[in-house]
């Protein structure tokens, strides 16, 4: 691929690791995978702000966005500031210039799918990186965009978010308060700026968004895709999914009906049986099932959350872009009639 000259908007918990991660040894890391690509520019709110990561003097700290957008030398726009307002601005206007663009933003990315798409249709030469919006640190995103065309997806679910599995995985084994817990995700650096879209489901909401659109091809309004989070979960719920021998997960779940004509989409708290793989997976872990006509059942578990492995996923996008090896955003599209029968939705 071409050298990439990224302008990176957002340098915080993930895109701080981005930086580092691209930016050490950089020469080595990314030349030994035939990639040759460095951060120019990184906007940020407050350029003045003490960063937890070293920045190279030679990187250009900058607050306008202009000043990444209208530079051309920069080919390559990696959106990591969050939002669906200014980062819709960013992201969108960087199409428009033919820029190519990673972004880790699932609200996003499911707000605007549809405009996304039609966007990247116009402007053919922009390839367009999400790998890090869904399940942080596992490869879901290039599982369902590589490695099921052949097969026929009939369900996928499980869980999305990390900062509420780590609540509940506490709360279960330590009885611990809802409001620490919370406390606790934040400054780990789990949650959302505004964690009410962690605990009210809308997190997963979006989520679950981007990988109907990948298993189903389905453009699925955030507004359809009931939704209920964790925020009125009690000790009490714990003790009775105990007696079920059964934990309780946060599972955003899309899939056929029986007859295979209609897509239920959905996000809940379910009771999951001890012994199903949904319910091994504990702190900020997330996995998603997918059940296929060729595969059967597999899932991906993995650090759903978190610095690092969400950086490695925006990192593989670069890598990705710069060695020419990204396919398509969204393989398929196709027209489905959802489904408002939710009876399924707190058992697994
Ligand atoms: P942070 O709040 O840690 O970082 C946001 C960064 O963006 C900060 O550097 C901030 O600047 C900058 N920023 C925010 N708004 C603006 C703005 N209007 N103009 C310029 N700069 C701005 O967020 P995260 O790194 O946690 O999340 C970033 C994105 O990644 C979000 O879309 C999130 O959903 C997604 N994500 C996060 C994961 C995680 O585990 N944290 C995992 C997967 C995805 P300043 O530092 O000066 O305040
Ligand atoms: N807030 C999100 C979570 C970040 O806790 O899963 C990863 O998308």
């Amino acid at each position: 691929g071409a050298p990439l000259r990224v302008g990176m908007f957002g340098g915080g918990t993930v895109g701080g690791g981005v930086y580092e991660i691209c930016e050490q040894d950089k020469k080595a890391f990314f030349q030994g995978l035939g990639c040759d690509s460095e951060i120019i520019k990184v906007c940020v709110r407050d350029s003045k702000k003490p960063r937890d990561y070293k920045m190279d003097p030679k990187t250009e700290v900058v607050t306008d966005y202009a000043a990444i957008l209208d530079d051309d030398s920069i080919n390559c726009v990696v959106e990591l500031m969050g939002g669906v307002t200014d980062a819709k601005d960013v992201v969108f206007e960087a199409i428009r210039r033919n820029k190519h663009v990673v972004t880790a933003n699932k609200a996003l990315v499911a707000a605007y799918l549809g405009e996304i798409q039609e966007l990247l249709k116009e402007h053919p030469g922009v390839t367009f990186g999400y790998e890090a919006a869904v399940c942080g640190g596992i490869p879901i995103i290039a599982t369902l965009q590589n490695d099921y065309l052949g097969d026929k997806i009939l369900k996928v679910c499980g869980i999305m978010n990390g900062t509420t599995n780590f609540m509940l995985s506490k709360m279960e084994s330590e009885g611990a308060d809802y409001g620490e817990v919370l406390k606790e995700a934040q400054d780990l650096g789990y949650a959302e700026a505004d964690p009410t879209a962690d605990v009210e489901g809308f997190d997963v909401q979006a989520k679950i968004a981007l990988l109907t659109k990948l298993a189903f091809g389905a453009t699925v309004p955030s507004d359809l895709i009931q939704c209920k989070g964790i925020s009125s979960l009690t000790s009490v719920d714990f003790e009775y999914a105990k007696m079920m021998k059964s934990t309780i997960k946060l599972l955003g779940t899309a899939m056929r009906s029986p007859d295979g004509e209609k897509l239920s989409v959905f996000v809940s708290p379910v009771l999951v049986p001890l012994s199903h793989p949904i319910a091994s997976a504990r702190g900020a872990g997330n996995i998603v099932s997918v059940d296929s006509k060729n595969m059967g059942t597999a899932s991906f578990s993995g650090p759903g959350a978190g610095r690092y492995p969400t950086a490695n996923s925006v990192v593989n996008d670069i890598v990705r872009l710069g060695t020419g090896k990204v396919g398509s955003p969204f393989p398929f599209d196709k027209e489905w009639e959802l489904e408002s029968d939710f009876t399924s939705a707190f058992y697994l």
